[in-house]
């Protein structure tokens, strides 16, 4: 089935609720902001409060994903603020997870969520981190980030290119998570499309994905497969994408109105 498709679900309007999953002291609360149910995935806002803590010694069956947007907050190891991001895989240990002043954190989960404390596998892909997402000095032009991995034809012809952090790479798991950057003036000349579905959270600046539609920080949108958008365009913005599938984003002539996605 996969994640729903969403024109705009603006995060701050989303209605919270405490979230306490096995296993899991009592005190985070959630904003859903989308699921795939046949998996058990999902995608939510988190908000930590102020001196929250989980004691060490668990691990998850699920691959996670986080972004800290705010505060701070340490797991599995790592802390940081506002920018740190993390890809945990399955069977990680997430040691002791805390935050001093709160933390505000997208996060996914791939499978259902389930703290577990017995022996755990060896994780399948390798974890990653990056320890501020916002830090331009690990911002790399797209078309020399994907080299040899996709097809960066869209991305042909642009006057300011596109920079990005590959977060989590398509090759190892065909879930790549992806922080974009629109520069000042940024504009495609082509339309787009991906095979797979594709969710962004909008994070700085702004973003359009056609001159209807224009996206500022807190706003969260989810293409599926198929879907044409463009001309994209942005000044200043930064977002966080994550396709659930293989990474490919064909360009098409302006004026396309459908494609066949099994092209
Ligand atoms: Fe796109």
């Amino acid at each position: 089935m996969g994640h729903a498709g969403q024109r705009r679900i603006v995060w701050d309007q989303v209605q919270r609720r405490l979230w306490q999953p096995e296993g899991v002291p009592f005190g985070l609360v959630t904003r859903a902001i989308n699921a795939d149910p046949d998996v058990g995935a999902a995608t939510m806002l988190l908000d930590v409060p102020p001196g929250w803590e989980m004691p060490g010694a668990g691990w998850n069956e699920a691959d996670l994903e986080l972004l800290v947007i705010d505060g701070d907050l340490e797991v599995a190891g790592l802390s940081g603020g506002r920018g740190l991001y993390a890809y945990l895989p399955a069977g990680t240990d997430l040691e002791t997870i805390r935050s001093t002043a709160g933390a505000e954190v997208i996060f996914w989960h791939d499978a259902p969520f389930r703290v577990r404390t017995d022996a755990a596998g060896a994780p399948k892909t390798p974890r990653s981190h990056v320890t501020d997402v916002f830090d331009e000095a690990n911002w790399v032009p797209v078309k020399e980030a994907f080299a040899g991995v996709t097809d960066t034809g869209s991305h042909d012809g642009l006057k300011v290119p596109t920079r990005c952090i590959r977060l989590r790479k398509v090759e190892e798991t065909g879930l790549d998570s992806i922080l974009f950057v629109m520069p000042k003036g940024f504009q495609k000349t082509s339309l787009e499309f991906h095979h797979s579905t594709e969710e962004i959270f909008f994070l700085e600046g702004m973003c359009s994905t056609d001159p209807d539609h224009v996206y500022v920080p807190g706003e969260y949108l989810c293409w599926e497969p198929g879907v044409i958008h463009g001309v994209v365009s942005g000044w200043d913005s930064v977002c966080i994408s994550k396709h659930h599938g293989p990474l490919t984003s064909p360009n098409i002539p302006l004026g396309a109105t459908s494609v066949d996605i099994s092209d």
